[in-house]
């Protein structure tokens, strides 16, 4: 999946819900002071925002394969390193960090296993790797309604429900294929308040990540249909999404 679209309508779509989760998962993998760590697939800069300020722009590097992305993040924290790689090929000597992570990235990985192998190269003994990845499957993620409103309009919607990590216990199971030790799972949930439903619908429509992708194939009648039947299955505005990620670490 490549993300060629502009920081500011990622951070509306979806920035709006990594946002609150990078602390959680800076939390689970144990960030601290002192530490060098690595974001990868740090896109416009969600969780690179959460390590800066735990461990000072010095200490963090993040890569991302998205040209806007990087370009944003690298105006966002100038004292950071900022540069355009893939997790499957991170352009780090063995051993450069304390901890890397991964915040919704696994699961548009060309090679879940090899990216997560590099992780863990570039990563010191005894370091951690951590990542985490939206339910998905289990319709918990931030995108649920959305995507259950699609499939039942359409019967070849590629929802997001068979990528990797998705589903509960994959992470693990990733992150151990890829030589990691003692691997821990847990949930990380946050909840995001949208005031009105037009500003929970809008960004769907910028044409972010897989779901974006499948409104803009849709026409105007079947655009409206959907936004219609999601205002059905959602409460009224003012509305909480509850959305939980899967989240798992291991050592080197
Ligand atoms: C849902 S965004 C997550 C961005 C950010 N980590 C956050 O939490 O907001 C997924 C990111 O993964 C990046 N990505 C896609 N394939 C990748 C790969 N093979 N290696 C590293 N990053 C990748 C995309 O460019 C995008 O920025």
């Amino acid at each position: 999946m490549t993300f060629t679209v502009d920081a500011a309508a990622y951070d509306r779509f979806m920035g709006r819900y990594s946002v609150p989760l990078a602390p959680r998962l800076a939390d689970f993998a144990a960030i601290a002071a002192g530490q060098r760590v690595l974001d990868v697939g740090c896109g416009p800069g969600a969780l690179t925002a959460e390590l800066v300020k735990r461990l000072g722009a010095d200490a963090v590097s993040a890569v991302d394969p998205s040209e806007p992305f990087v370009a944003a993040a690298q105006q966002r924290y100038p004292g950071a390193s900022v540069q355009r790689a893939t997790a499957e090929q991170l352009p780090f000597a063995d051993d450069s960090f304390d901890a890397a992570l991964a915040q919704l990235v696994v699961h548009f990985m060309a090679d879940p296993v090899a990216g997560l192998r590099e992780m863990a190269r570039v990563t010191r003994t005894h370091g951690v790797v951590a990542a985490c990845v939206w339910d998905h499957a289990g319709g918990q993620g931030p995108l649920g309604v959305f995507w259950s409103a699609a499939r039942e309009l359409g019967s070849s919607v590629e929802d997001e429900s068979q990528l990797a990590g998705a589903r509960e216990g994959h992470l693990g199971q990733l992150l151990r294929e890829a030589g990691l030790h003692r691997v821990e799972e847990t949930v990380l949930s946050v909840d995001v308040e949208h005031p009105t439903f037009d500003e929970w619908w809008e960004p769907f429509t910028l044409g972010v990540g897989p779901a974006g992708a499948h409104v803009a194939g849709l026409d105007a009648t079947r655009q409206a249909q959907l936004r219609e039947r999601c205002r059905e299955l959602l409460p009224p505005a003012p509305f909480v999404v509850t959305a939980r990620a899967w989240a798992a670490r291991g050592h080197t």
